[in-house]
């Protein structure tokens, strides 16, 4: 059996040439699938607000829905490191309350936090650190900066905004996260920050050149049949399935076809006869 990954065997495969993957789950059975696949981290991201909560943002979650989400990965017992994402609004007013968020997040069963931003994060990087909690940082896209970005856009485009990036993932590494998530940003750019670092950067939507991938659960296995962004790869057509399942359920409901004896609890033929019932065929 793998050795369960850990902040610092995470760390450890920068530059090493064996891919990092991880992908996100938000509940017990998600958890499961991810983990018997045999990916190295579970992300518990934010995400779910949009693809499991139905709202069209993530700057709805709270600490508490994010913990609940949290407990219920954490409760399969993955073989997985589990990375929980720090909500909007959980790490941007006093350090000590951040801290305590994130602690939050470990006692619900996370095994370090990922926050977004970068020079500005510095000092809570470093208090939630200096609590033993490790810190995946994440740059580029950060949904949730979304107003601020005028929406879910591709960033680093310009010449200052990519070495921007680049100063910020030194900075993280610098701090001290154990990896870095770059979302949504040129493949060139995330291969000038993947040189740049020491830490392994983790992509999504920033080409093949990080030192590994993520994707959302709920994207690659297409539990959504809406179109999906562009870095977004299904290898399933869950949704699909799906209805056609629940529509075949429908029929056989509808048809009397279902239930059948096999899917039916059964009297034995002596109550039945003593109820004066046909027990069945003699
Ligand atoms: O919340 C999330 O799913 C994420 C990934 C997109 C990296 O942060």
């Amino acid at each position: 059996m793998a050795a369960r990954s850990t902040a610092p065997s995470v760390r450890a495969r920068k530059g090493n040439g064996d891919p990092l993957v991880m992908v996100t789950a938000y509940d017990a059975p998600t958890a499961r699938i991810a983990d018997e696949a045999g990916v190295d981290l579970i992300l518990v991201g934010d995400s779910v607000a949009m693809v499991v909560l139905g709202y069209d943002d993530t700057l709805q979650v709270t600490v508490d829905d994010m913990a609940h989400h949290v407990a219920a990965v954490a409760r399969t017992r993955p073989g997985a490191m589990v990375v929980a994402d720090l909500p909007w609004m959980s790490y941007h007013l006093a350090v000590g309350d951040a801290v305590a968020n994130a602690a939050r997040l470990v006692r619900a069963g996370a095994e370090a936090v990922k926050l977004e931003g970068g020079r500005k994060r510095i000092p809570v990087v470093e208090a939630i650190l200096d609590a033993e909690i490790p810190v995946m940082g994440h740059l580029g896209l950060t949904p949730q900066s979304v107003h601020a970005m005028g929406g879910f856009k591709v960033q680093g485009r310009s010449v200052d905004a990519a070495r921007d990036l680049v100063d910020d993932a030194k900075a993280l590494a610098a701090a001290g996260c154990f990896s870095i998530v770059l979302e949504g940003v040129p493949d060139q750019v995330a291969r000038m920050v993947t040189d740049a670092v020491d830490v392994p950067t983790i992509g999504i939507g920033a080409g093949p050149d990080c030192d590994g991938q993520v994707l959302v659960l709920h994207d690659l296995l297409g539990l959504d049949d809406r179109t999906p962004p562009k870095f977004v790869r299904r290898y399933a057509r869950l949704k699909h399935d799906g209805v056609a399942a629940v529509r075949a359920f429908a029929e056989d409901v509808r048809a009397r076809r279902f239930p059948g004896p096999e899917e039916s609890y059964h009297l034995s033929d002596g109550v039945a006869e003593a109820l004066g019932l046909y027990a069945g065929p003699a």
